[in-house]
């Protein structure tokens, strides 16, 4: 029927097995058609009964002594301990938690419709109302401001505080969409959780990191889990995981990737130790829980029909990262500063920006930022990337020199952090294409590259973190990347 023999995806730690022993194959295909939906907040009252059995959960896991696996502190510990990020099993691994998650709220609650509510952010800018309301255990009101040296403290951010367009708008989400190579949407191909490099992807590196930012206190650090926001934010990133799998882009068949197992991390609401398969978790939202389209303002996307995603999805793609033309580095061990816009004068060749003219229908320009670090761990700000600006009035989201934009999830203060340098890839064929067309840069002697520091949010504590910052950019690296465009499309069958 499926190709799934592994336990764990329908209903938290119910294996298959343990499903078909209830009554066969028609309690399986009931049990999935009914699976529970993971529905927009926005379209939640405060007294939902997903909210009630949310607050009641996490008052219990509050309570529960240190030696439950299913304790509050327990399962943020587990995210400090294994949780992967700039990588490819940064998407699976969140997936899994919060399947996890899912199985204990309904264990402890007995709603055993529960599935986790996500925060589309592109529409609801600031953090939903019902984790402000006064008492309730969603507002996130820590005893201590760290736990062994992290910090844990409440949110930087206001109940009116707005994230901003550029890391969380339609055109963001857009761009993120429009990526048909794996690796940009999911970040670097890696053989482990934790200890290889560390390489961002766009939807990683900007709505992800920049929406740990902004909310700050224990979101901005590995303890983010803490804050009961923390979930919500990671649904929405697992829900665009699905929209792009839905829109028809596969994800890799790398057995490195689809063998990968997710074994002995997470514990189901029995405290029973859940495995859980790479190849299999890419299946969960339809299989195990489902998507309510965004309640808000964001435009119903395309979607294969479900037979068809789900041998996408079964089968994978070769996603390799193919580097068709690797450009010499054009900066070495730069720093920006955010005490001011800074044009930081690195120049893009001619040969790179022409060879991205030419190659622009079965290739895309990555700017690859190596060794990327911080001087600070306080991280309330991102790096905004232009190509070609000249004066300040040039430096800003709407012109068309923008290219990108980008953020930081380090965590940092505690030893078992995966900290260090990192990596960002960032697309620039639109943009030169862009400046091409309306001759806006000079291209026989090099476009300029600029970056700026910008606050994460629009108040003095992330302006003064920003002022202080200094980011140091190791080399920046062109690389003409294969566009991957064999990923079937909607509507365009596969041969
Ligand atoms: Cu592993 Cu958004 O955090």
């Amino acid at each position: 029927m499926f190709t799934l023999d592994r336990r764990s995806l329908l209903a938290g730690g119910t294996s298959l097995v343990a499903l078909a022993s209830l009554g066969g194959c028609e309690r399986i295909l009931d049990k999935i058609a009914n699976r529970p939906v993971r529905k927009d907040i926005a379209s939640l009252a405060t007294n939902d009964p997903i909210l009630e059995a949310y607050r009641d959960a996490i008052t219990q896991m509050q309570a529960l002594p240190s030696s439950d696996q299913r304790n509050w502190l327990k399962q943020a510990e587990i995210h400090l301990n294994t949780c992967p990020h700039g990588n490819w099993f940064f998407l699976p691994w969140h997936r899994a938690y919060l399947m996890a998650l899912d199985d204990i709220v309904r264990k402890l609650t007995g709603d055993t419709t529960f599935s986790m509510p996500y925060w589309n952010w592109t529409c609801q800018r600031s953090i939903p109302a019902p984790f402000w309301e006064t008492g309730s255990v969603l507002r996130y009101t820590p005893t201590s401001n760290t736990i062994n040296g992290i910090p844990t403290g409440p949110r930087t951010a206001t109940s009116t505080s707005q994230l901003s367009d550029v890391i969380v708008g339609q055109s963001i989400i857009n761009t993120i969409m429009g990526q048909t190579n794996f690796q940009l949407f999911a970040s670097g191909s890696a053989t482990a959780l934790r200890g290889g490099p560390r390489v961002y992807g766009t939807l990683e590196g900007t709505p992800h990191n920049a929406v740990h930012g902004f909310v700050g206190g224990a979101m901005g650090d590995f303890l983010s889990p803490l804050d009961p926001i923390f979930w919500l934010h990671h649904c929405n990133i697992d829900r665009i995981w699905y929209d792009w799998n839905s829109a028809g882009n596969a994800n890799t068949n790398d057995p490195i990737y689809t063998n990968f197992s997710l074994n002995g991390i997470f514990v189901d609401g029995d405290q029973q130790s859940l495995d859980y398969q790479v190849g299999a978790l890419v299946l969960a939202p339809l299989l195990t829980y489902r998507y309510e389209d965004p309640q808000l303002c964001v435009s119903r996307i395309r979607r294969l029909d479900e037979l068809t995603l789900r041998k996408l999805l079964e089968e994978g793609r070769p996603q390799a990262f193919t580097v068709l033309e690797e450009l010499p580095a054009i900066a070495n061990d730069l720093t920006i500063s955010g005490r001011a816009p800074t044009r930081a004068g690195a120049i893009l060749q001619p040969e790179a920006a022409r060879a991205s003219m030419e190659a622009i229908s079965n290739s895309q320009l990555v700017l690859r930022l190596q060794d990327v670090k911080l001087d600070t761990k306080d991280e309330n700000f991102f790096v905004r990337v232009y190509l070609g600006a000249s004066g300040s009035d040039q430096l800003n989201p709407e012109s068309s020199h923008y290219a990108g934009s980008f953020a930081f999830f380090e965590g940092g203060s505690g030893q078992e952090h995966d900290h260090g340098p990192v990596t960002f890839l960032i697309e620039v064929s639109e943009t030169i294409e862009r400046l091409q067309s309306e001759d806006r840069a000079d291209f026989a002697n090099g476009v300029d590259i600029s970056f700026e520091l910008v606050p994460v949010r629009d108040d003095e504590r992330a302006r003064a973190a920003t002022m202080r910052a200094n980011v140091n950019i190791g080399a920046i690296v062109p690389q003409l990347i294969d566009r991957n465009i064999s990923t079937a499309r909607p509507g365009e069958p596969e041969n």
